[in-house]
């Protein structure tokens, strides 16, 4: 893994949104939720396989606005982050991807859970890693000072496996019925990513 550095950060602010080379990575506004169900139709039947079942209505503005309002506050309340992935060279209206920073655990923990998805018009371009290593990553272990990012993947997901492997997430287990992936009850290879810079947030 290279560099944990975001390239450059535009807002401090408890919603936050980072520049890479190729896109923005930013938490949704309301003004985001056309482009977001675009991406989740469109990317319905690709994403089936590797999520859990998706009811009617999360195809849905009236469920996006809703999710939006929930994200923004969870993120000002330190219980977890999704990240948008909007490329830039449509100018931002377009979403390409998400990865979400859920189960924040403090205290003695310091950890959270890792999970993301691409579009499928854009796979193979190195868009995942360049979102997580130069701008996601950095803001959960630079700015929320998390300790440990857990990621899981089913062992015939080889994408993801590759990526995690690529950011330097490390194997620690294999859990048996892990997760209800599409209907199915999954096993499931455990990773995790630990920040070997931690130091306590100041409160
Ligand atoms: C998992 C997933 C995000 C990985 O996407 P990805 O595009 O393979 O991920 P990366 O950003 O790491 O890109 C790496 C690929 O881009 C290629 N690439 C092209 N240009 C690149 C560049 N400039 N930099 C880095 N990699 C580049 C790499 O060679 C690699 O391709 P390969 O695997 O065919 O060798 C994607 O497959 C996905 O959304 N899958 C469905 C949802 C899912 O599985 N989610 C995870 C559940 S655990």
């Amino acid at each position: 893994m290279r560099t944990l550095t975001p390239l450059r950060t535009v807002s401090d602010a408890d919603t936050p949104r980072l520049l890479t080379e190729r896109l923005t990575v930013r938490v949704a506004q309301p003004s985001d939720v056309g482009a977001i169900v675009r991406y989740v139709t469109a990317n319905a039947a690709f994403l089936q396989p590797w999520e859990p079942l998706r009811p009617a209505a999360y195809f849905t503005a009236e469920y996006w606005r809703a999710q939006v309002a929930r994200d923004v506050e969870d993120s000002a309340r330190d219980r977890g982050v999704r990240f948008f992935l909007f490329d830039r060279a449509s100018h931002g209206a377009e979403v390409v991807g998400v990865a979400t920073f859920g189960n924040v655990v403090r205290g003695a923990a310091q950890y959270c859970t890792l999970g993301y998805a691409l579009s499928e018009a854009v796979q193979g371009r190195g868009l995942m890693c360049e979102a997580l290593e130069h701008a996601a990553i950095p803001y959960v272990f630079n700015r929320l000072r998390l300790h440990r990012i857990h990621a899981t993947y089913i062992p015939r997901n080889e994408r993801s496996g590759g990526l995690l492997r690529r950011l330097g997430f490390v194997v620690e287990g294999y859990a048996r019925d892990y997760l209800l992936i599409n209907g199915v009850w999954e096993d499931h290879i455990l990773t995790a990513l630990a920040n070997p810079y931690w130091s306590a947030r100041q409160e």
